[in-house]
């Protein structure tokens, strides 16, 4: 069943977004489509630091005590009540099932009881809107990378919901090759952060490790580079922790970076769009901005906030839905698997 509905188009004043589909429980306030009134992120990181990664009987637990004291103190931020709020935004999927559906149910009680929209939102459209929150004049085709602990994935995009998916990792994300091999060296979770602050202190260029698929389509692959770096900790010349990070991170990059300029010149776009949560790596950042400018065209990115999980973007991506004239029925179910498309 479609997660959609039409409508005639409608431009809610102030939009709630909810967003708890993995390990951030997230509550945002937007302001005409635009202007973030409240943005609170109650992260579950220190539950799960100690397991090496999410655990969804604890996420789920923790997005149930945390979701409600966090939507007053959001009205609160934004000094409105639950009467001025005209449209509840949710992530309906892909994530944890638990944990989505949580959400959801959160957003259509809200929806039901004060009579107002309700809307879907996929997780990664979301990401997508936080790349554009800041960025207003994005030209189409958009080529978009996004990267996060669950997805790899380059979007050709030809304007706002129009999604070409070109390629996606075959076995592990990005940011799960970035945790697993965090967890290999004993540096802890989430990896990413962790490796780049290391990889800063190391050189990029004193271990080559190989570059899965480079120059083979847009599929991504990242579990036999992650095993190359767990076999190179075994061996008798293995350096330093952070020529590893560095080298390691210079790799992901390197493939990520490739992939996505060559699409922008294969489609010939017009900008170039980064987002989810790898998209706070610094060097990626800066590899892809410098190609951009080399390539005269827009680059897109959230600010280092926006980066990672948070309600704010879920918010955007609901407005704009709803500016499309969708909405979603009270009948909206949580979607694990959900894609893109
Ligand atoms: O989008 P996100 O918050 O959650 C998912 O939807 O998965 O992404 C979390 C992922 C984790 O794998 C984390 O290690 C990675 O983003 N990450 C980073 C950095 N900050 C977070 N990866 C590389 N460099 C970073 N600075
Ligand atoms: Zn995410």
């Amino acid at each position: 069943m479609s997660n959609y509905e039409r409508v005639a188009p409608y431009q809610p004043k102030y939009i709630m977004g909810l967003e708890s589909s993995c390990d951030e429980t997230s509550v945002a306030i937007l302001a005409n489509g635009n202007e973030v009134l409240a943005n609170l992120v109650s992260t579950q990181i220190p539950l799960h630091a100690k397991y090496g990664g999410v655990v969804p009987e604890v996420a789920c637990r923790a997005h149930m005590e945390v979701i409600n004291p966090l939507i007053a103190e959001a009205l609160e931020k934004a000094q409105i009540g639950f009467n001025d709020l005209e449209a509840v935004a949710v992530t309906c999927g892909p994530g944890l099932v638990g944990a989505v559906l949580l959400g959801v149910a959160v957003a259509k009680t809200l929806a039901g009881c004060l009579n107002i929209p309700l809307i879907g939102v996929n997780h990664m459209e979301g990401h997508i809107y936080s790349a554009l929150l800041e960025n207003r004049d994005i030209e189409f085709p958009m080529i978009c990378l996004l990267v996060s602990g669950g997805h790899t994935m380059l979007y050709k995009v030809d304007g706002l919901g129009l999604y070409t998916l070109l390629g996606s990792t075959r076995d592990d994300a990005a940011g799960e090759a970035f945790d697993k091999v965090s967890k290999a060296l004993g540096l802890g979770y989430p990896g990413g952060p962790k490796i780049q602050a290391l990889a800063e202190h190391g050189n990029k260029k004193a271990i080559r490790f190989s570059r899965p698929m480079l120059n083979d389509g847009y599929d991504f692959s990242f579990s036999g580079l992650k095993t190359a770096v767990v076999l190179h900790l075994q061996s008798a010349e293995r350096g330093s922790d952070a020529d590893i990070c560095a080298s390691f991170q210079e790799a992901v990059v390197d493939v990520l970076s490739k992939k996505a300029l060559r699409a922008v010149s294969q489609y010939q776009a017009k900008s170039l769009a980064l987002a989810g949560g790898v998209s706070a790596n610094r060097a990626l950042r800066e590899r892809l901005h410098q190609g951009a400018k080399r390539l005269g065209i827009t680059f897109a990115c959230p600010s280092l906030d926006l980066c990672t999980d948070n309600a704010v973007m879920i918010a955007k991506a609901g407005w704009e839905l709803a500016n499309r004239g969708l909405r979603s029925p009270l009948s909206l179910d949580a979607k694990p698997n959900l894609e893109l498309v």
